[in-house]
């Protein structure tokens, strides 16, 4: 079964083929990023014009370089919530066009259990039971996943997600924009030293807060510039992804152990962090625990993953009417259905 995937909540715009769930056809990515740069974040409404310029000639791209004819699409998948309006309405409505030419089911995926499956298609063997961990720029939660589209929502972040909190950090130490990969790359030339907030107010639950430890950031920030001292920079971003990672794990593992689960998957574009990724496999290692991670291409947006989710969706729910709206403030917060997870 083939299924076109699309994928337009953000500042990516993506169209993939994916075959039966978890075989990568194509899957095409077109970043928007030197459009928002100058502006230091993505803007919304240019955005949705940009997706909006070049999707139809990626669909055509991706069936292209599938070496595919559209008579062999048999399911359309497209995020319809959480992300941007504009370019919600974009992705969706090319996908609900197509569904309608090519008298084919169309599938609205939910963009956070889309970054779960892009675990999916990474690894051809990985199946449920497992607990998930979604790091990205707008969410971060952790997730019992006890079989495929049943999941129960262990927790989430209080405050900024992960990725936000990596961003706004960027921000403050003068990095630019997208911050992640840049406090990643700076933080391996400095030193883990600093301490950035004295308690975790959360531990001991499975929340997340990165508020406080960005708030952290720019107070230290201010007060060096004040008094005209350098900003030991590559320290100041060693020493914040240091404290995001520890508390990143202390969740994760306390709810694989609490949950006797021993698979556990990383999602989300703070997945493709190289210090949270190190520690997390030499944590599982010593735990016992099966890590999987997408690699860094599907960890951040891309239309492979909704097709992968699409397809695993339509199969034990059938298709979304074509009535179904953009939702930009879509939760992804469904109760586990049945059988509760000590039958796991
Ligand atoms: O999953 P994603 O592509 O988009 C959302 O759905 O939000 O995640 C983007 C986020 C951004 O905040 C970006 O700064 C962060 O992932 N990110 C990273 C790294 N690569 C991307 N954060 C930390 N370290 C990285 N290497
Ligand atoms: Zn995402």
């Amino acid at each position: 079964m083939l299924c076109l995937g699309v994928e337009t909540s953000c500042d990516e715009t993506a169209i993939a083929l994916v075959e039966d769930g978890r075989k990568i056809r194509s899957n095409l990515i077109l970043s928007q990023i030197d459009k928002h740069q100058k502006f230091g974040g993505v803007v919304p409404e240019l955005a949705a014009r940009c997706h909006l310029e070049v999707i139809s000639r990626l669909t055509a791209e991706a069936l292209q370089e599938a070496e595919v004819a559209p008579e062999a699409i048999d399911l359309v998948a497209a995020t319809y919530g959480p992300g941007l309006i504009g370019g919600l309405l974009v992705g969706l409505s090319l996908a609900k066009a197509l569904s309608l030419a090519w008298k084919v089911p169309f599938v609205g995926v939910n963009h956070v259990e889309g970054h779960i499956y892009a675990n999916f298609l990474a690894h051809r063997d990985l199946e449920p039971p497992l607990i998930c961990l979604t790091v990205s720029g707008g969410h971060t939660q952790l997730v019992l996943m006890p079989e495929h589209g049943r999941y129960e929502l262990l927790g989430q972040t209080r405050d900024d997600a992960a990725g936000e909190a990596f961003d706004k950090v960027a921000r403050v130490l003068g990095l630019g924009y997208p911050g992640g990969p840049r406090v990643d790359r700076l933080a391996k030339t400095g030193q883990p030293t600093l301490t950035l907030v004295q308690h975790d107010a959360l531990a001991g639950t499975y929340d997340f807060s990165f508020s406080g430890l960005k708030t952290a950031v720019v107070n230290l920030v201010h007060n060096l510039e004040q008094k005209g001292e350098p900003i030991p920079v590559a320290d100041v971003a060693a020493s914040f992804q240091r404290q995001v990672v520890t508390i990143l794990m202390d969740r994760t593992f306390r709810a694989l152990e609490e949950n006797n689960v021993k698979t556990l998957a990383l999602s989300g574009g703070v997945a493709a962090n190289s210090e949270l990724r190190a520690r997390f496999a030499a944590e599982a290692e010593a735990r016992g625990v099966k890590l999987y991670y997408p690699p860094l291409a599907l960890c951040t947006d891309n239309a492979a993953m909704i097709a992968a989710c699409g397809y695993f969706q339509w199969l034990r729910e059938g298709a979304s009417p074509l009535a179904l709206a953009a939702n930009p403030r879509l939760r992804f917060e469904p109760p586990l259905v049945g059988a509760d997870k000590n039958s796991l």
